[in-house]
């Protein structure tokens, strides 16, 4: 294993290169790693097709070293290169669960929950309610309650949550902590649907309702008003449209701090990609979070502002590389002429991305990882949809029914973006951490899909 990406490879096939102990975003793989002297590859010391056998496929599988280093390259990287306090949360949408909201608490971590759900978990996994902040931009009273009710700092997306707010705080003595979510209006490079930042967006308040509703908070007893944010995007390499962010977040401050607010922080939010096959080359954590803290040093020094502190929200970057995914291959249908179809047990409804971004994944045999290809194969999910196609063009060794098969960099937007579809439950997590494995999310069983349904008396009888 070098450290130097091999961008000629084949895309899609792992040959042992783009490790970089650094930063973990820049790895096709998780720290942990590595192969056995039989060459089956093993992570933490534990080998993955052990692993399959024991919990089962599909199966995530969290590498914990890979989130403590991701966690510890944004502290450190906010620490080193800015000269202000500074705090990343955790944006639990890429992946929540209770023992992963415990590691990142653990690691001092704040953490961004869009829903009640993701709120609970975080609160039951430990994290502080003072680290986290609850975004969304239809949130319910409900919601809104519940992060009052916890001390949890609530992002205002829209006049609809200062309304919300406004009745949920009535007869309120304390002034609950708020921070104000709006469209920085910047353009990046990235699929359309994980687009935030550019004008026509669901997301905040439009640049030119700054300050009519800063105004409007500004008359507001029960609100204090702790800071701003805006996030542009995800699975971004450039580095320039978040430099643009630091100047754009620096002007609403001003703003704010001339109208009254002492608004003490900035929240550039996340998009830092990660690579997903060898030919992605994303910056590294150290690379953004210098590029982000310069430019708001500098943005701030500029306009005269005394330094805010800096947050940050990612997601992919810290949780995906840490991820993998095991299938075991079924059935195999040769078309002639066009294509192989090699088929996995799960599929879209654990790993949704391909269908719905058209993403690219990289995936070889856990216990034959070095062998040579002998054919290229569409790599089938198990789903009643022609669509259902985790990888196109997949070089694969000879490989036969029962065969684990490794995804990589599954760790963010699979497991919290899976669903139920033909019924199919939903895999278990396992987290991975010094020779040890174990369960921090159970597979569903068929016959607990059946607990939400209701069936009327009336069509008991039916059959
Ligand atoms: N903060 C806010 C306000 C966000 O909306 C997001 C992502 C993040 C932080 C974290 O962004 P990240 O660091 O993960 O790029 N399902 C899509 C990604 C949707 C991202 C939504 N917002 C996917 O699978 O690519």
């Amino acid at each position: 294993m070098t450290s130097s990406p091999a961008v000629d490879a084949d895309p899609q096939t792992w040959n042992g290169e783009g490790l970089d102990r650094t930063s973990p975003n820049r790895n096709l793989v998780p720290i942990s790693l590595d192969q056995d002297p039989e060459g089956r590859l093993r992570l933490a010391g534990c080998g993955l097709s052990d692993l399959a056998r024991r919990f089962g496929t599909p199966l995530y599988v969290l590498d914990e070293a890979t989130l403590r280093a991701t966690c510890r390259a944004y502290r450190g990287a906010l620490e080193r290169h800015y000269p202000a306090p500074s705090l990343a949360l955790y944006a639990s949408k890429a992946n929540s669960s209770l023992a992963i909201s415990a590691v990142v608490a653990e690691e001092g971590l704040g953490l961004d929950a869009v829903s009640a759900g993701e709120l609970l978990t975080a609160l039951e996994g430990g994290m502080p309610p003072e680290r986290i902040v609850l975004h969304g931009n239809n949130k319910s009273a409900e919601e809104i309650a519940l992060a009052l009710q916890h001390g949890v700092t609530v992002v205002v997306d829209n006049w609809r949550d200062l309304e919300l707010l406004a009745e949920l705080c009535r007869g309120r003595t304390e002034a609950v902590p708020l921070m104000l979510r709006f469209t920085p209006g910047i353009e990046c490079h990235t699929h359309e649907y994980i687009r935030t930042g550019h004008l026509d967006s669901k997301f905040g308040f439009d640049p030119d309702q700054l300050e009519p509703v800063l105004k409007h908070l500004a008359g507001c007893r029960w609100a204090s008003l702790q800071g701003l944010h805006a996030h542009i995007g995800s699975q971004i390499f450039e580095i320039e449209p978040h430099r643009d962010l630091a100047g754009v977040l620096a002007d609403a401050l001003a703003l704010a701090r001339d109208l009254g607010h002492p608004c003490g922080d900035l929240n550039v939010g996340g998009g830092l990609g990660i690579r997903y096959t060898i030919a992605d080359d994303p910056p590294s954590i150290d690379t953004w979070v210098a590029a982000v803290a310069t430019a708001m040093v500098e943005a701030c020094r500029s306009r005269g502002l005394a330094l805010p502190r800096l947050l940050c929200e990612p997601g992919r970057s810290l949780i995906g590389t840490a991820g993998v995914t095991l299938y075991q291959i079924g059935s195999r249908k040769p078309v002639p002429g066009y294509s192989t179809y090699v088929s996995v047990d799960g599929g879209m409804s654990d790993n949704p991305r391909p269908i719905t971004y058209g993403s690219l994944y990289t995936a070889v045999l856990a216990d034959r990882p070095d062998a040579a290809p002998v054919e290229r194969v569409t790599l089938a999910g198990k789903h009643c949809e022609s669509g259902d196609v985790l990888l196109r063009d997949l070089p694969l060794p000879e490989s036969r029914p029962g065969d684990v098969l490794v995804v990589f960099a599954t760790g963010a937007y699979n497991a919290s973006m899976a669903s139920n579809y033909n019924r199919i439950p939903r895999p278990a997590t396992v987290m991975v951490h010094d020779g040890r494995s174990e369960l921090v999310q159970r597979r569903q069983r068929p016959d607990e899909l059946l607990r939400y349904d209701v069936l009327p008396e009336r069509l008991r009888s039916v059959g």
